[in-house]
């Protein structure tokens, strides 16, 4: 049955750990283990795995026991730790996601759309959309975001731009929003969220980039969280910006115009019947962090990443992008912790740079693209990685840069609407050819071309190919880029949906 775990009368002490405390209880019982996993609490484990995760961890990593609780089914301690998340984010119901955002965004859709729904997407959406769209047997329709040219990357979408697309497909059912996107950039989801309900549509939203937005709210150069701008559902991605471990995520459920049971029976059905206990810990660690220390942490975060912009912008040749793009149709906001660097001024592409930073200074960035490196500054950054990172990117400037340079890509070409001949599913489910992607023009794509980071489809199953947007692909290969998603990521042939 499912239950609304804000409005039960569970005890709410955000300074416990309920995953985590059973976990313990479990370990120190003393029960000789008849059951899985094979390396049975660490007795068989190799050293090299038992250094890995400490014979803490391995005693601790077990699952499925009764003071362990059901992750599909849940009634005690995740049941508890999930309303503890709900309370804290302020969501109606959370769920407790193993595997990453790409499966919170699978059990969004599918616990939401049904196969021949209408829903609006952007053409800049993270191919974790693509997917669940694939699953529900959805119908996208692509919605153009803003293009920024200096910077040669999409930005956010406009209201103006859905309340079009609203009124061009009143059939719609959902917007999938991207909010904020990878570089932090913010449109105004509030009034989005308006028109979408006015029509009766849902908002749902990858809020991969915002889990932390929620402990900034009493800084307003901040965005605010989706939540608390009229999303339905939304999937954060608590490993990308908080403390859990990798692969943890969590999907919160906003409003009652969605059914938390659909949802709840979407992730039973695409998430392991055997979840990592240490990874759900994690997740109701993560959140009792930030509950106890995560406002202060993230106002120094902001701090660091304000007093990092000025100083990289004091660096010649080197912008750091920053309120200047701020506009109240466009982007909004700005999330200040996410630090572009954008490097036309020294005439140094973004791949290049990134080797560079990597092998020379030991300073991995977030992502690259043609023009810029995107850093993140988390609640983990202090002032000595904050100056370090600074003292990289003069040594940068100076020892490494040369002419001026334009953009790299014309990125219109990579995000203009392509024509739709099929669902994303029947591309997916069709007979297949593989032929030269130069001879493709005019084909229907069977598979999805995307560069990663940031993972963002350029090609989906189900669309037209055209010339242009071949051109634009095989620029971004030149430059470097790690293509993913066709079975030949040369590129140099496609699979295209069979005549
Ligand atoms: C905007 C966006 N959505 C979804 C995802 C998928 O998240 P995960 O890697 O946790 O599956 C990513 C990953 O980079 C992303 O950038």
């Amino acid at each position: 049955m499912y239950k609304d775990t804000n409005s039960n009368n569970l005890q709410i002490n955000q300074n416990e750990a309920p995953i985590s405390e059973a976990m313990d209880k479990y370990a120190r019982d003393g029960a000789l283990a008849f059951h899985t996993p094979g390396h049975k609490q660490g007795l068989g484990a190799h050293d090299r795995l038992k250094r890995l995760i400490t014979e803490e961890g391995l005693r601790q990593e077990v699952s499925l026991m009764e003071e362990l609780d059901d992750l599909h089914d849940p009634s005690g301690c995740i049941k508890e730790a999930e309303a503890l998340a709900a309370r804290l984010w302020g969501a109606k119901d959370t769920l407790f996601m193993i595997n990453g955002t790409t499966g919170a965004i699978h059990a969004m859709i599918m616990g939401t759309l049904s196969p021949g729904d209408r829903v609006l997407v952007p053409r800049n959406a993270h191919r974790s959309i693509i997917g669940g769209i694939i699953l529900a047997g959805a119908v996208p329709i692509y919605i153009e975001p803003e293009i920024i040219e200096a910077l040669g990357i999409a930005g956010v979408l406009t209201a103006d731009t859905v309340a079009a697309a609203v009124q061009a497909h009143p059939e719609a059912r959902a917007l999938i929003a991207v909010y904020p996107t990878y570089y932090g950039m913010a449109g105004d989801l509030e009034a989005i969220a308006t028109i979408l309900h006015d029509h009766n549509m849902l908002l749902l939203v990858d809020e991969a980039h915002g889990a932390h937005l929620k402990f900034a709210e009493s800084l307003e150069v901040m965005p605010r969280q989706a939540l608390d701008l009229g999303a339905d559902v939304v999937a954060q991605s608590t490993h990308k910006v908080l403390g859990s471990m990798t692969q943890t995520s969590m999907l919160h459920i906003g409003s009652d115009r969605v059914s938390g049971a659909r949802i709840r029976e979407a992730a039973a059905l695409l998430q392991s019947t055997s979840p990592n206990q240490l990874l759900l810990a994690s997740l109701d660690i993560a959140r009792l962090q930030m509950a106890t220390e995560g406002r202060n942490r993230l106002e120094r975060a902001v701090q660091l990443s304000e007093w990092l912009r000025r100083e990289i912008n004091k660096i010649e040749g080197l912008y750091c992008v920053g309120e200047e793009i701020l506009d109240n149709t466009t982007t909004k906001w700005l999330d200040r912790t996410r630090i572009t660097v954008n490097l036309t001024g020294i005439g140094l592409p973004g791949p290049e740079a990134e080797l560079i930073l990597r092998h020379q200074y030991k300073v991995q960035c977030e992502l690259s693209d043609n023009n810029n490196l995107l850093f993140i500054i988390s609640m983990a950054d202090t002032e000595e990685t904050a100056r370090r990172l600074l003292e990289v990117l003069k040594l940068l400037a100076e020892d490494h840069g040369g002419e001026a340079m334009e953009s790299a890509v014309v990125p219109r070409d990579l995000f203009t609407t392509n024509e739709v001949a099929v669902s994303p599913r029947e591309a997916f489910y069709a007979s297949r050819e593989k032929i030269r992607l130069c001879d493709a023009v005019g084909c229907v794509a069977a598979e999805t071309v995307a560069f990663y980071p940031p993972g963002v489809p350029v090609l989906c199953p189900g669309e037209v190919i055209r010339a242009e947007l071949i051109e634009a692909i095989q620029k971004q290969r030149a430059a470097g880029m790690r293509v993913v998603g066709p079975s030949d990521s040369t590129l140099k042939y496609i699979e295209v949906v069979k005549e």
